[in-house]
């Protein structure tokens, strides 16, 4: 069985949890970027940033597969909103639905990490969107407002790191059910 850890990453933070999988689990991780050929993997494990919702690279990789069913695959989202938050799942969910194809989302096994932030490091343009989604949310009734919106208002101009490695286990033990 031929495994892959494959991440799509900005800032880094997801790229650290593929390279902590990688060390706990002795598959290889690559970027998105550098995937040559995925059909060569019977296990793919992909963990992606969340960036508005779309997960950062997936649906132009996952595209790739050409036969989706003998393989196992499994994603993981990483963001800054709180990932037990069943609002936040659903979100995310829904989100994904619509980036892959509904065959692709009944296959996957989907786990949700907690990521980072550190605003002096943003670019021009993400530093944009997030004064825009920032204001927008901190203009909401309390009521109205979503796990994502009050990570965004607590964190807006910050540095925090939500890493947590621990979290991985749900992965590595998943792939321990699986044989890969
Ligand atoms: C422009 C922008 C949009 C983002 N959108 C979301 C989002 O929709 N949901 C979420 O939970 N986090 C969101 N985040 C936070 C990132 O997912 C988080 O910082 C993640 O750790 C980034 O991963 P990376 O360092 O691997 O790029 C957003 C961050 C930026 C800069």
């Amino acid at each position: 069985m031929k495994s892959i850890i494959i991440y799509g990453s900005q800032y880094g933070t997801t790229e650290m949890y593929a390279k902590e999988l990688s060390k706990k689990t002795n598959i290889q991780a690559i970027s998105f970027n550098d995937v040559k050929d995925i059909n060569n993997y019977d296990t793919i494990i992909y963990l992606g940033a969340l960036y508005a919702g779309g997960v950062l690279g997936m649906s132009k990789t996952l595209k790739k597969i050409n036969n989706i069913t003998d393989k196992k695959i499994i994603l993981a989202t990483i963001g800054l909103a709180d990932p037990t938050d069943e609002e936040n799942i659903n979100n995310i969910r829904n989100s994904i639905k619509g980036q892959i194809s509904e065959e692709l989302f009944k296959q996957i096994k989907i786990f949700h990490l907690r990521g980072g932030i550190d605003y002096s490091n943003l670019s021009f343009i993400h530093k944009t969107m997030m004064n825009l989604v920032y204001k927008h949310a901190k203009n909401l009734p309390d009521e109205k407002k979503t796990a994502e919106d009050k990570a965004m208002i607590d964190t807006y101009g910050k540095k925090v790191d939500f890493i947590d490695f621990s979290s991985l286990d749900s992965i590595t033990d998943e792939l321990t059910k699986c044989n890969y």
